[in-house]
């Protein structure tokens, strides 16, 4: 077994490196050694997103497909929000693994577009928390307590870190903005099993998790604007906990976010390459491609996907993202969410046959 067959893990609070799947020990989640899965097939569906564009167009590219939702109304209506939401459905040989990642902001959006896409929540195998931002976790603890005795045994969220579960906010030049806070204990009360996959993981056999991702660009910033409420001193969410050397720091008062828990989500697709997806890509894009290429040993990828957060970003910053695209060369870019106009005009003008638009609804095949 090589580098490039194996992804090595340290296991969640011991030593063994391993990957993927769970194991009770003693009570506590940890991982098991695991190969890097390749799957045959991946339909990625973008449950909600920021924009849901009716007259987007569907269609055989070259290496994917598009299928767009289209006009709806009534019932069948698609609703479009701040947030992001994928169902990821996956197909090896006769084995077929679906996974939830990221849970929008509101219920209302949410389930609505479930039902309208025909997304069973109850037939989940894994979930996926990219990070602790409302707009990524808002209705998870409605999905809890729908699925409430319906999941599959042993249903488990990963998340990237305890800083997931921290409360948040957003300061701005007229006060700060609250994020809230994901709360883990009420997840797990539901029935939920929560996997802190600070090392890259396998996931349901099929996907894996980038662990936390290094940050290797200088160019890639979290936004400054972005805040962690201190906690109580040595607990998860303390400034001590990570690592901040401002020990005057008090619970209770605000710290910069380096959302050191934040986690990509990919695939390795037969014949294709990586399927790498941000969420909202405060890690920066270009480290999380980074990140996942190197926690697999596979270089090939095939398409970079999720909010890359760029929108506040100036012009200078798209453009070293763009020229780092190049070098990695990604067969197809799907910017969504947070990435902003700048950058998809950036894109489409270095590279347009890479470029394809997202919409809420949208299915992408990926593979056979
Ligand atoms: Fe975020
Ligand atoms: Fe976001």
């Amino acid at each position: 077994m090589t580098r490039r067959d194996v992804l090595r893990l340290g296991a969640v609070g011991t030593g063994i490196f391993a990957t993927g799947g769970l194991t009770r020990v003693a009570g506590r989640a940890t991982a098991q050694a695991q190969a890097v899965p390749t799957v045959d097939r991946l339909v990625m569906t973008n449950v909600v997103d920021n924009v849901y564009d009716i007259f987007a167009k569907g269609g055989k590219l070259d290496s994917i497909t598009v299928e767009r939702a289209g006009l709806r109304f009534g019932a069948d209506s698609l609703l479009a929000e701040h947030g992001l939401a994928y169902h990821l459905d996956s197909v090896r040989g006769s084995e077929r693994r679906q996974i939830l990642l990221d849970f929008s902001l509101t219920e209302r959006n949410l389930f609505n577009n479930y039902q309208v896409l025909k997304v069973d929540p109850a037939a989940a195998d894994a979930l996926i928390i990219s990070h602790g931002h409302a707009d990524h976790y808002g209705a998870l603890a409605d999905y809890a307590r729908f699925v409430q005795g319906r999941t599959k045994p042993g249903l488990t969220l990963y998340a990237g870190g305890e800083d997931t579960f921290c409360h948040r906010v957003v300061a701005t030049p007229s006060g700060s903005i609250d994020q809230g806070q994901l709360d883990r204990a009420g997840l797990e009360a539901r029935g939920l099993a929560v996997m802190l996959a600070k090392q890259p993981a396998v996931v349901a056999g099929h996907a894996i998790t980038s662990g936390q991702i290094p940050r290797l660009t200088d160019f890639e910033k979290p936004p400054a604007a972005a805040r962690l409420v201190a906690g109580l001193m040595d607990s998860a969410c303390s400034v001590t906990h990570f690592g901040a050397t401002k020990v005057e720091v008090k619970p209770g008062e605000l710290v910069a976010d380096s959302f050191q828990g934040e986690h990509a989500t990919a695939y390795h697709v037969r014949d294709r390459g990586l399927v790498v997806i941000t969420s909202c890509g405060h890690a920066g894009v270009i480290n999380s491609v980074r990140q996942v290429q190197k926690a697999t040993g596979i270089d090939r990828v095939h398409a970079v996907v999720g909010g890359f957060h760029l929108a506040p970003a100036p012009d200078e910053i798209v453009a070293k993202t763009v020229e780092a695209f190049k070098t990695i060369n990604p067969d197809y870019i799907i910017p969504m969410h947070c990435t902003g106009l700048n950058t998809i005009i950036a894109v489409h003008g270095a590279m347009p046959r890479k470029l394809v638009m997202p919409s809420t609804g949208t299915r992408v095949i990926f593979g056979a």
